[in-house]
């Protein structure tokens, strides 16, 4: 027990720590972009493991930290990316000056899966908070709208036209396709979240430089 308390103190102590080199002694706008950055990444990380079923589902936590997250996308995020503001300390690839209408357009995507989400935070998780999903369940033989349990009871019948939706837009998110907020309102929650955390990762992998 005590041993335990003491080794998750030291990976605090040391988290920080990297944290702060990873800064860099930033400064201004880069400072600025990396706070809002990280607060996303603070946000990200609590909902994940709610999403994940580890901690109770809270649907206000997942439309406060979407509208968190939706208000620093979109303008709010490209605004804090001038041009001339990358090179150290900052992560930033010169890529996102020379091939800004992509960057904007992943900002933009970002903006919008992060009103999806805050819009689908009543619907719950797809697998009603993580369960071990019963065999037979996931094939649909029981009739997608039976039930007549409404949204919120029956688990069965809102997974049967969730999962359909989810294999219908994940295809789409290779391409940086138009997404549609209030078709992102109707998925299950979690299903939602995975693609703002796609989004994030998309952009990072293309326009972000590698933290070694
Ligand atoms: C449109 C592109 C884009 C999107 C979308 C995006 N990021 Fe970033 N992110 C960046 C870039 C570029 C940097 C590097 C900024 C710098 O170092 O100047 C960065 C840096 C970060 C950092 C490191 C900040 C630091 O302290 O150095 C975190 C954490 C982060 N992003 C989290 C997220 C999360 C979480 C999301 C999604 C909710 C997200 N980002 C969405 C482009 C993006």
């Amino acid at each position: 027990m005590k041993i335990r308390t003491l080794i998750g103190a030291g990976a605090i102590g040391l988290a920080s720590i990297a944290a702060a080199y990873a800064h860099g002694g930033a400064t201004g706008i880069v400072k600025e972009r990396m706070d809002a950055m990280g607060a996303m990444g603070d946000i990200v990380k609590s909902l994940s493991a709610m999403m994940r079923g580890e901690t109770a589902y809270d649907a206000n936590a997942v439309r406060d930290g979407a509208e968190t997250i939706r208000r620093h996308a979109g303008e709010a995020l490209t605004g804090l990316f001038p041009e001339g503001s990358g090179g150290e300390p900052s992560e930033a690839r010169a890529e996102i000056w020379s091939n800004w209408d992509e960057f904007a357009a992943m900002a933009a995507q970002l903006e919008t899966l992060a009103e999806g989400l805050g819009r689908a935070a009543d619907n719950g998780l797809m697998h009603g908070g993580g369960q071990p999903v019963p065999g037979g369940m996931m094939g649909g033989s029981s009739g997608m709208m039976g039930g007549g349990s409404g949204m919120m009871g029956g688990g069965t019948s809102m997974m049967g036209s969730a999962n359909t939706m989810m294999g219908g837009t994940a295809p789409m998110m290779g391409r940086g396709g138009g997404f549609d907020a209030a078709a992102l309102a109707a998925m299950p929650a979690d299903g939602v979240f995975n693609m703002v955390a796609q989004s994030c990762s998309a952009c990072h992998t293309k326009f972000r430089l590698e933290k070694n």
